[in-house]
């Protein structure tokens, strides 16, 4: 997790420093900081909480001497924004972490910490923070003899785990060290300086022009001039790569919230997205190597993801069970990962990710390759570790998305399980091609249709003032229904602090409807119509205790009133292209129940949208 960015140019830095960690705060902000040279010291400010509440307002108290001189001339330095894991927020914890020779900023974690802890301490050397971070300080200081180059390798040599570090030693004021290992990191190439950042939406602002750090470089940056070494000092030549999308994608544009853009983004980039994967009305994957044949040689298909992912995963598993009638074992990485699942060379493994780095999901990635399974990466960073570590990827082209919480990356998503099922289906001769342009056709319809439910939400909005003061409720449904239950109530509780819970609607009566009483609402999905009957009888089961149920279900259907308090419409389409339209609903009654609570609805505590630890 964390993000870090450097800059050193020609410019002063510290606002630079400022806006690009603004743009990794999905990453973490639990803390945030910065160090700058300043007359060839390090100076440091960093403060516990969000980059405007904590470490705003102490620079520009003149925090820590920070701005004592002319900070014009303040041009090269490093900062940070934290999501904690070892040691509690608090402004010791915070990066940047230094000793007045060496200071760095690291996102990742130092698995091997304790032991080169207790090295230092043995060569003399004290901790004040409870973090990783500072054996690495410590350990850089023990090697540094001027040389800053030879110390980082030594250092490489001796820590395990993952990291992207940006590091800044004493004698070298204007030049920004990195080195990574699993945890991203870019180098950038700009007119009037150079960059270090975890993505590159964080310095968009300022260049277009990026290197991607691999596993084991160096990057030696100065104001004109970025180098690349491997671990031997060697040159390493790198491609020079530039960003494809425009710098509006990463803003708000008069949204109050990115949640709510990303939200209204759907219609188009759903279109958008298939557009690149549909050729003459028909899937193809042929681009990222998913060809037929391929698809024909696999006996059984495993997806696996976090969060939002996983759910996107669950509604594909249902399309290729229900159309493509393969086996499909779907789980959450973390669990997967360590269950020694049965999956071998005759096995296809998706895994399902919008950063590309989530920690449980490229470990669930590896351990599919190690089994001889191929493996496919439904991924929406392009370039991102789990695309470069997958035997085949499908770029899910969704643009940058920055609310922590997931909407139009999870609906993109989704859509990429409709478009693969459609293949495997097609491919193992259980629809005929006539079938298979209906279905997809069927598909291309759907931006179309989620673009009518976002013009009018006073139904998402009413339905958000009824939930917004109770302290528990439940999510129900049955079958793709459940499914997307489980997505809505984790928009809700991540960002309205909520506490919900998904049932399916049937399994409810075996223990937690004894939870209903009149203070506990339900929302109530129910759009499959050959399982309509069955979810109305549970949802008159709740209604019967005294639940508030706000129904979800399509505009065309004909449901007894007294079944429900609240009814959300949804247009027409079949069955089993319900889910992106239901997802709308459910994203907006979370964000409109979250803006009521005045929750902060694009940084939730406690949470981080890119989760790269385990
Ligand atoms: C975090 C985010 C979720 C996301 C999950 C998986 O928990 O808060 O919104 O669904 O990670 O992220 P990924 O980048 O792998 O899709």
């Amino acid at each position: 997790m964390c993000g870090i960015v450097g800059f050193t140019g020609q410019k002063p830095c510290v606002d630079i420093l400022i806006e690009s960690l603004k743009r990794l705060e999905y990453r973490g902000y639990d803390s945030a900081g910065i160090a700058v040279f300043e007359n060839g010291s390090i100076r440091t400010a960093k403060a516990k909480g969000k980059i405007n509440e904590g470490l705003v307002p102490l620079i520009n108290r003149g925090a820590d001497n920070l701005y004592s001189t002319d900070f014009s001339h303040q041009t090269c330095g490093i900062g940070h924004t934290r999501w904690a894991t070892h040691g509690e927020p608090s402004d010791v914890n915070s990066h940047p972490i230094g000793n007045g020779r060496v200071t760095i900023v690291h996102n990742g974690i130092i698995e091997n910490y304790r032991e080169i802890k207790e090295f230092l301490i043995g060569a003399g050397y004290s901790f004040e923070s409870e973090t990783d971070t500072e054996t690495v300080v410590k350990l850089l200081d023990y090697y540094y003899d001027g040389d800053p180059v030879e110390a980082i390798i030594k250092v490489c040599a001796e820590i395990k785990g993952a990291y992207a570090l940006g590091i800044l030693f004493r004698g070298f004021p204007d030049t920004i060290y990195a080195v990574k290992k699993e945890s991203p990191l870019i180098v950038g190439d700009g007119k009037t300086g150079n960059f270090i950042a975890s993505d590159v939406a964080a310095i968009m602002e300022y260049t277009k022009d990026y290197y991607l750090l691999e596993a084991g470089e160096i990057a030696v940056i100065r104001p004109d001039s970025i180098n690349f070494l491997d671990i031997h000092r060697r040159h390493v030549e790198k491609k020079l790569k530039t960003v494809d999308w425009d710098i509006s994608a990463a803003k708000k544009g008069g949204y109050e919230h990115f949640m709510l853009k990303e939200i209204h983004e759907q219609p188009s980039v759903l279109a958008s997205s298939m557009a690149v994967r549909i050729k003459g009305g028909l899937p193809d994957f042929s681009d990222c190597g998913l060809s037929p044949e391929k698809i024909n040689s696999y006996n059984k298909f495993f997806i696996v993801g976090c969060g939002s992912a996983m759910h996107a995963g669950i509604v594909g598993k249902s399309l290729l069970e229900g159309l493509g009638r393969v086996p499909v074992t779907v789980d959450i990485a973390s669990e997967w990962r360590y269950s020694d699942p049965l999956i071998d060379e005759n096995d296809l493994c998706i895994v399902i990710s919008q950063s590309g780095e989530t920690a449980d999901t490229l470990a669930a990635l590896k351990l599919a390759k190690e089994r001889g399974a191929d493996t496919l990466a439904v991924v929406n960073v392009v370039g991102s570790t789990i695309a470069r570590a997958a035997d085949m990827v499908i770029y899910m082209s969704a643009g940058p998305e920055i609310s922590v919480c997931s909407t139009k990356a999870y609906a993109v998503q989704v859509e990429m399980m409709y478009l693969i099922a459609f293949a495997v289906t097609f491919a193992k001769g259980k629809i005929t091609e006539e079938k298979c342009r209906e279905y997809t056709a069927e598909l291309q319809k759907l931006p179309e249709l989620v673009s009518k439910l976002l013009e009018d939400k006073a139904d998402y909005q009413y339905a958000a003032s009824h939930i917004m003061s109770a302290e528990s409720l439940l999510y129900i449904g049955r079958g793709l229904d459940y499914a997307l239950s489980m997505e809505g109530s984790l928009k809700l509780k991540e960002i309205s602090y909520i506490h919900s819970e998904s049932y399916a609607a049937g399994e409810l009566k075996h223990g937690t409807i004894s939870l209903i009483t009149e203070d506990t609402p339900v929302i109530a999905v129910a759009t499959q119509t050959a399982l309509l009957d069955k979810t109305i009888s549970n949802i008159k089961e709740v209604k019967a205790r005294g639940a508030k149920v706000v129904l979800v279900t399509r505009a065309a259907q004909t449901i007894d009133e007294k079944a429900y308090d609240i009814r959300v419409n949804l247009p027409e389409a079949l069955d089993i292209f319900m889910p992106i339209i239901t997802c709308v609903p459910l994203q907006l009654i979370a964000y409109y129940t979250a803006v009521l609570r005045g929750t902060d609805v694009d940084m939730p505590r406690n949470l981080a949208k890119s989760v790269t630890v385990e």
